[in-house]
């Protein structure tokens, strides 16, 4: 069967609602010595954006883990492929992440960044999906709640493409 996308968050709803978080992030963190922890490569396009709607100063760093092949379901293993370029010891880290789907991979990357003691750790989700969690990760800022559905565009992919859609579709494979 052919592969079929059907829109599912538009544009317009994707950009209000992140500099929504923009503002209630700029709020919390005035003051503060914050620093984004994007998680390569499916939040690089939120992340963008999300950054340019906290009007305040702030640092970007990436992580890169993976956890998926190229199937639609989570094997479970997290391998980190690499590693923050700065110290992050003493600084606000907010972590930003596509979505947050069994959990998993928040779950290992927040202890791991846990282990470089940040003064503070928070977690910014552009997606959840809390039909499949399976370990529970406190979500600060959250996007949009999603039923169990495989999407893709906004950063997210299938197999590497879709990332570029600036809306979020839902893939029928
Ligand atoms: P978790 O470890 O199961 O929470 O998986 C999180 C990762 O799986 C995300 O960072 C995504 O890369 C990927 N993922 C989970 N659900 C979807 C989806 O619906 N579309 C695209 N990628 C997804
Ligand atoms: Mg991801």
């Amino acid at each position: 069967m052919a592969r079929t996308l059907k829109p599912f968050i538009t544009e317009r709803r994707l950009q209000a609602r992140v500099r929504a978080l923009g503002r209630t992030i700029r709020a919390d963190y005035a003051g503060r010595d914050l620093v984004l922890v994007g998680i390569l490569k499916g939040s690089f396009i939120f992340m963008a954006d999300l950054a340019r709607a906290i009007r305040l100063p702030l640092t970007c760093d990436f992580m890169r883990v993976s956890s998926y092949g190229s199937g639609t379901a989570s094997s479970g293993k997290i391998r980190m492929e690499f590693d923050l370029s700065h110290p992050v010891k003493g600084k606000d880290v907010l972590l930003v992440e596509d979505i947050v789907d069994t959990g998993w991979t928040l779950n290992h990357v927040l202890n791991e960044l846990l282990k470089k003691k940040p003064a503070s750790l928070k977690l910014a989700a552009l997606l959840h999906k809390p039909a499949r969690t399976r370990v529970d990760v406190p979500i600060d800022y959250l996007g949009f709640t999603i039923p169990d559905r495989f999407v893709v565009g906004y950063g997210l992919d299938f197999d590497g493409r879709y990332r570029n859609l600036p809306h979020v579709a839902v893939l029928n494979a």
